[in-house]
């Protein structure tokens, strides 16, 4: 699916993000796994991640970013029509949890539901979200990309375990005077599907004493080749999305890459041509927090004042279905 605006301008009018308090460091899990600091630095580029509470779910990291965007954004909660969560741990089956979000935060008037994208969860919440402000089915969404992996991870495999950590990042979006988003490009391979999976707790594989016995409940990955996955997407979005947008990459000013693994934001780079000055990185401080990645990111690029108002940001991420997802934005104004 590819597409430019060119309708209603919509834009994100507020950010807000959070993290849970416990840092996890590369030593911390070589307590636990046959690995070492050295080894996952050198093969991931991450130092430490954030891992929530025993007694923290998703809606508790959630709810402080989500608070945090609506302020910045100057918009009560009881002003929002849609609530997009996307995550693949919610804090149960169902009710989604952007339903408990919507009741914690009392937005008594808004449409609430989880997506599942994988790591892509927030590219495609954010382009769902355009669609329905520009339409004008909404005037105000708040799109959550949030996950807490470390509770699905099996912590006796080293090959997954060292990945993962936990966050939350929420936009407002709404219409805008100028333009905000500029185009949207998002995709899915469901034959990779098998590459990256949950097998047991679903309707295939109902939970049971000996899918629980046998780890079936832990996330499964074949690290090769979603590496290989990641970094051809990464580029080939990129140049689809740009392409589509009449832009080219010397346009961009500011890269926010998924943020998976540091050798394959610095093949996108290669490949692209996009400086390193330009790109957004903070997987050695988070892991790879799925849907929160590119939020965390994003707010960080903004916090740190390496985003001024007019400038294009392109944005990409990928992750489990396999699914991608790129979005170029013009960014409006401080949020
Ligand atoms: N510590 C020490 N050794 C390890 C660890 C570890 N944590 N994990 C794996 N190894 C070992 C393997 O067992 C293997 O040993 P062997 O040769 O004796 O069998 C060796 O290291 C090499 O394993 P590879 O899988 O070839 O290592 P590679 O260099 O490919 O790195 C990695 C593995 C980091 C997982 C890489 O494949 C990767 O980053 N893949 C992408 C995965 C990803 O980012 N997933 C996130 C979700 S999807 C997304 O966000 C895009």
């Amino acid at each position: 699916m590819i597409g430019a605006a060119n309708g209603q301008p919509v834009s994100i009018t507020g950010l807000g993000t959070h993290v849970p308090e416990r840092v996890v460091t590369n030593d911390d899990l070589a307590q636990l796994v046959d690995t070492s600091d050295e080894w996952i630095l050198s093969r991931t580029g991450i130092r430490e991640r954030r891992f929530a509470a025993e007694d923290e779910a998703l809606s508790d990291l959630a709810l402080p970013a989500a608070r945090e965007a609506l302020e910045a954004a100057g918009v009560q909660a009881d002003d929002l029509d849609l609530i997009i969560v996307a995550t693949v741990t919610p804090d149960m089956q169902f009710p989604s949890t952007a339903a408990i979000l919507a009741d914690l935060l009392g937005a008594e008037k808004a449409a609430a539901y989880d997506l599942a994208a994988g790591c892509t969860g927030f590219m495609y919440g954010i382009a769902q979200a355009y669609g329905m402000v520009e339409s004008g089915l909404s005037r105000r969404a708040l799109v959550v990309g949030a996950d807490v992996l470390s509770k699905l991870m099996n912590f006796a495999d080293r090959s997954t375990c060292v990945l993962f950590g936990d966050g939350a990042g929420a936009v407002v979006v709404e219409p805008a005077s100028r333009e905000g988003f500029l185009g949207f490009e998002l995709g899915a391979d469901g034959a990779g599907g098998k590459d990256l999976y949950l097998p047991a707790g679903g309707s295939r594989m109902p939970t049971t004493a000996e899918t629980v016995a046998s780890g079936a409940h832990y996330v499964r990955m074949n690290g090769r080749e979603v590496f290989k996955f990641a970094t051809r997407v990464l580029v080939g979005s990129a140049q689809d999305v740009l392409a589509k947008c009449d832009l080219s990459l010397d346009d961009v000013d500011v890269y926010v890459p998924h943020q998976a693994n540091v050798r394959i934001i610095d093949h996108a780079l290669a490949k692209l041509g996009i400086p390193k000055e330009k790109t957004i990185v903070n997987v050695d401080r988070y892991g790879n927090t799925s849907s929160a990645s590119i939020p965390l990111a994003l707010a960080e690029a903004v916090s740190t004042g390496r985003v001024h108002k007019g400038d294009t940001i392109l944005m990409t991420g990928m992750g489990a279905g396999l699914t991608w997802g790129s979005a170029v934005m013009r960014w409006t104004g401080p949020v």
